[in-house]
């Protein structure tokens, strides 16, 4: 499953396949403001008042901070985030509502329509009228889906075809019509655009490119409360390093924009990836946007892109520290040993850990990295576990387990 090149603006690298790792020689040079600080307080009031609100625990792990040799590792466990498992319950939702608010305003219907009011159906004899769509490999989708459910107009989801059929029942049990297409995602993703085209409906794509930023943009800007709950939460001397893993980008970037927001200095803004779907590493090392090509799987379904988000990569290519790729073995492992701490965090959830352990158990990296005894670690488990069967055989069938040791979470 992957999400891949759709646009001809970027250059293309052929996907290297053995885990990597990259200081940025443009970290820290100023750049544009992506996120405008007032778009991020519109989607925070909106968010924190729809019904079943609630921030998603910080978790404090301990004894993987010993055995990593830093002085802490904190973990934002989005599992519970509205029921959906994942963080991009914030994203693709809210992006939703926004665009229903707008075209209300757009047909003189409604000034500003915020959430309640579309929420409770007040419109919804002209919004059940509208259709949102997307191209997904699972938690986009969902959240797009629920969106469209809490806000009263029609959704269509299309999937390719080795979308699990987990993930397919995930999305239609928000009342989407999921269409399979044949292919992998770029096929998805056409034919989202093609419909959309033929029928009027809406594209709410996570991803950004030129031309296309509005909407993705509001995607993001709901992302940031993840990161932005995240710094409410944390306590005591502020995080020096962010873990944070990347697809296309969006939420890597919304973490980046939120840390400097919160806390100066910054953290070290550290992007992992799945090796052979590092765009961002590819992007960075060839200073501009870079499309990798090739065989794109791993069971980071989330992270498997080909291509960065034009937004996202605005913000990483001078906020980023570091960025490195790891194996799918590294993610499985990580997996495990947080599962043998009584937490389930599914397997593109996991990468920032697994980076972080790879990191620091090299003397090079650590040194290069500046990763230390004192180090305070924040990383986000952006998903649960999203779907059931994946997640169990990972858990289960692996060889290597972490020792059950008192995690004292
Ligand atoms: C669980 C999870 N984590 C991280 C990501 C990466 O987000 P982005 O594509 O915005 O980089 C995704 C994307 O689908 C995801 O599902």
């Amino acid at each position: 499953m992957h999400r891949s090149v759709r646009r001809s603006t970027v250059g293309f690298m052929s996907a290297p396949d053995s885990p990597r790792f990259f200081i940025n020689p443009r970290h820290g040079i100023p750049g544009v403001a992506v996120l405008p600080h007032r778009g991020f307080t519109r989607a925070k009031e909106a968010i924190t008042v729809w019904q079943g609100y609630a921030p998603t625990p910080l978790r404090n792990l301990p004894a993987i901070a010993t055995d990593t040799g830093v002085a802490a590792i904190r973990l934002k466990d989005e599992g519970p985030r509205f029921g959906l498992g994942s963080f991009k319950a914030l994203g693709g939702a809210y992006a939703v509502g926004k665009l229903l608010a707008a075209e209300l305003s757009h047909r003189g219907i409604a000034r500003s329509a915020d959430s309640a009011e579309l929420s409770s159906g007040q419109h919804a004899a002209y919004t059940n009228r509208l259709t949102v769509t997307c191209a997904t490999d699972g938690n986009h989708g969902r959240s797009v889906a629920w969106g469209a459910q809490r806000f009263h107009c029609g959704c269509v989801i299309f999937v390719h075809e080795t979308v699990s059929q987990g993930r397919v029942d995930a999305i239609a049990q928000f009342g989407a019509r999921v269409v399979r297409v044949p292919g992998n995602y770029d096929d998805a993703v056409r034919e989202a655009e093609t419909q959309a085209k033929r029928n009027g409906w809406f594209v709410v794509s996570d991803t950004s490119y030129p031309g296309y930023t509005e909407i993705p943009r509001d995607v993001m800007q709901g992302y940031r409360l993840m990161a932005d709950e995240a710094a409410d939460q944390w306590t005591g001397a502020p995080p020096t390093h962010v873990f944070i893993q990347a697809g296309v980008g969006g939420a890597a970037a919304s973490v980046s924009i939120q840390m400097r927001a919160r806390f100066d200095p910054a953290p070290l803004l550290i992007v992992v990836e799945p090796v052979n779907a590092a765009c961002l590493m590819e992007s960075a090392q060839a200073g501009r946007p870079t499309a990798v090509q090739g065989d794109l799987e791993t069971i980071m379904a989330g992270l498997a892109c080909g291509e960065p988000s034009l937004l996202a990569w605005q913000e990483l290519e001078r906020a980023t520290f570091a960025f490195m790729s790891i194996p799918d073995e590294a993610a499985a492992v990580a997996l495990r040993l947080l599962a043998d701490c009584g937490l389930s965090v599914g397997e593109s959830g996991v990468a920032g850990l697994a980076g972080l352990r790879r990191a620091a158990s090299d003397p090079a990296t650590r040194t290069a990295l500046q990763l230390t005894t004192d180090s305070r670690v924040l990383l986000f488990g952006t998903e649960g576990i999203t779907d059931p069967a994946v997640y169990e055989r990972l858990r289960i069938h692996g060889e290597i387990s972490a020792s059950s040791t008192n995690c004292g979470i």
